[in-house]
């Protein structure tokens, strides 16, 4: 069924959409390019849909750009992935000044390069006031990992006394996640296909919307979004409750 986009409420928009930018590979084999040409046309895709949402006015959205088991990939795509995230902050730092996206990285930063740790400390610090989308890359990111840096940072509390053992409890834990400040999603969107999490936001998706979508990210349109977006409105979300 084709959604056009007057089919969408625009008054109740997910707060906080999830996604899972899959199938720049599959895409580049379909089109006989290589990899990396996928890899490209998967950041142009990413570029486009994140002004359109942030002119649609979602708050936030978080995207699935690197995940600590994507190190296991050749060195040569690896290489390339981190190229193309140089490029994406030198471009997103120069045009801060007219842009209204506030960005913020989460995952395990200390293992990117310097160069690129100086780059994300920049692109944050210069977007932090902006009222727009705010966009959540993750990078080098994995939900256990980032349970674990949790546990790690209370347990250093703990022992600091900064926190006691009884005063943890959920809201005490969201705070030392990434995450922190932000609305779990509303709405998580995987395209090409696959039909599991991969490790993205094992906390967050407790109580997510799921949707998947057969089109590999590269040709993931405005329209699919409102596609995702229509079939989310027609859900009753009940959080165990009638
Ligand atoms: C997603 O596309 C991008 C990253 C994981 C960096 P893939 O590279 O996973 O593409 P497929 O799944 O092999 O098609
Ligand atoms: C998930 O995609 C990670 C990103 C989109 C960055 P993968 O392609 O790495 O996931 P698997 O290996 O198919 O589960
Ligand atoms: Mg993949």
């Amino acid at each position: 069924m084709k959604v056009e986009k007057n089919q969408i409420d625009f008054e109740n928009l997910p707060t906080h959409i999830a996604i899972i930018m899959d199938g720049n590979g599959r895409w580049a084999q379909k089109h006989n390019k290589t990899r990396t040409e996928g890899h490209e046309a998967g950041s142009k895709t990413l570029e486009n849909l994140t002004k359109e949402m942030d002119t649609l006015g979602i708050q936030y959205v978080t995207v699935y750009a690197f995940s600590t088991e994507n190190w296991k990939r050749p060195k040569a795509e690896v290489d390339f992935l981190m190229g193309l995230l140089r490029q994406y902050l030198k471009r997103h730092i120069r045009q801060a000044k007219r842009d209204n996206i506030k960005i913020r990285i989460i995952g395990d930063r200390s293992m990117l390069a310097k160069d690129i740790q100086k780059q994300i400390t920049v692109l944050e610090e210069i977007t932090e006031n902006k009222t727009g989308l705010g966009l959540q890359i993750a990078l080098n990111y994995g939900g256990r990992d980032e349970i674990i840096r949790s546990m790690q940072k209370i347990g250093k509390d703990l022992l600091h006394k900064k926190v006691m053992v009884e005063e943890i409890n959920e809201s005490l834990f969201e705070k030392y996640l990434d995450t922190t400040l932000i609305p779990d999603p509303d709405l998580l969107i995987r395209t090409s296909g696959e039909i599991r999490l991969s490790n993205f936001l094992l906390w967050q998706l407790a109580y997510t919307e799921l949707y998947f979508c057969e089109k590999y990210w590269p040709d993931f349109s405005m329209n699919d979004l409102y596609q995702a977006i229509y079939h989310f409105q027609q859900r009753k979300r009940r959080f165990g409750a009638l």
